[in-house]
């Protein structure tokens, strides 16, 4: 079983074998064994951001997206009203998960190379009662951008509004500390930042707000509340969980413990980071975003400046190599995108930068 492909994408991403290997035995969903698994990964959970006292993680089958969207149904009551601070498209899809749930919306819309400012949402909250909730994007993963999480909860709860950040792509490897950055709920994936597989999200939610949130939600299958209170009743989850990838990302949280946890994370993409903004440099590739904005999870590039250049054929090129590049996100400007998380294997990020290298001659693209 070899690695190969390496994903150098934000989830999903390249697991380690270990990780891999878990996936390797069946389990039955009312099996007591299997419910310590998830009574295990939901502790754990809510240890990595301080939370155990005061909150409580509720995981949820499916993508990222269906927890942002039982986040949103379940917490924020149907008369609620969400301020949404936008600069990609996932703050985007927040305002479109809102419309589509009939909740009342407002946003405030950045360029795509601009973090939210706490200032902004400040006066938006302050000529606003009726806004109960904001919804932030910590890493708005489309761009690589990283916005100020703890500027953000200090406006909101000064306020006395409820906060919801989408930490997709930064559970795990940036710090989030709920003992002194107020949130009513987190929501994260199995796929992203812990190097599990794909196809389990959770919502770390404020046990107070969680309490409060029966009957808000519109979905039966979506509702965390529910979900909630079966699973601490059963220890089960409520309907069919996804026992291998339950499984698996109980192995990749115990090696993440391993490794050294959050810090050792952040280190270790923060390292694959400038290895690849510094070597693609040096290859005439520059990064879109200004690096005090720059999180370490993913960057995005502009491409090179060649009129030979087509993604479709770079992308084939960089695969044939080992190595799966992103498209980029950006509707203006002829980007891609490169992850900085997941297993890269001996070579590390250096190996995805020689591959390029390579690539931009073969193809005669180089600056
Ligand atoms: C910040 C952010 N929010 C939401 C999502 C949506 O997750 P999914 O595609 O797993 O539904 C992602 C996926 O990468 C993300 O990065």
């Amino acid at each position: 079983m070899s690695n190969a492909p390496y994903l150098l994408t934000p989830g999903p991403l390249t697991t380690s074998m270990a990780t891999k290997q878990s996936m390797l035995r069946d389990w039955g969903s009312w099996d007591a064994d299997f419910n310590r698994i998830t009574g295990r990964i939901r502790e754990r959970l809510l240890d990595i951001v301080h939370a155990r006292e005061s909150h409580e993680c509720v995981p949820l089958q499916g993508s990222g997206t269906f927890s942002v969207e039982a986040a949103i149904g379940t917490l924020v009551p149907r008369s609620g009203h969400v301020l949404v601070p936008q600069n990609g498209a996932y703050c985007q899809r927040i305002a479109r998960i809102c419309r589509v749930l009939g909740r009342a919306l407002s946003t405030i819309d950045y360029a795509e190379d601009a973090a939210v400012r706490a200032e902004d949402v400040e006066r938006a909250l302050a000529a606003n009662p009726a806004i109960t909730h904001v919804a932030l994007v910590h890493c708005e993963t489309s761009t690589g951008i990283l916005n100020p999480l703890q500027a953000v909860a200090e406006v909101v709860a000064r306020h006395g509004r409820g906060l919801i950040v989408d930490a997709m792509s930064s559970f795990g490897a940036l710090e989030i500390d709920a003992r002194s950055t107020p949130f009513d709920a987190l929501i994260a994936a199995s796929g992203k930042c812990l190097e599990g597989p794909p196809g389990m999200a959770f919502v770390i939610a404020r046990r107070s707000v969680l309490e409060r949130a029966e009957g808000n939600s519109h979905s039966l299958a979506m509702d965390l509340h529910d979900q909630w209170i079966y699973m601490q009743k059963t220890t089960q989850w409520r309907y069919t969980p996804p026992t291998h990838v339950v499984a698996a990302f109980d192995s990749a949280i115990e090696q993440y413990l391993a490794e050294g946890g959050r810090p050792a994370r952040e280190a270790r993409y923060a390292d694959n980071c400038r290895t690849l903004i510094g070597g693609m440099a040096r290859l005439g590739l520059k990064s879109f975003l200004p690096s005090a904005i720059q999180a370490p999870i993913i960057v995005t590039f502009h491409a090179p400046h060649s009129t030979r250049y087509q993604f479709k054929s770079f992308y084939d090129a960089v695969k044939a190599r080992g190595y799966i590049l992103y498209p980029g996100k950006l509707t203006t400007i002829e980007t891609f995108r490169v992850g900085c998380m997941g297993q890269l294997g001996e070579r590390g990020m250096a190996g995805a930068v020689a591959a390029v290298a390579a690539v931009l001659a073969d193809l005669d693209l180089a600056a």
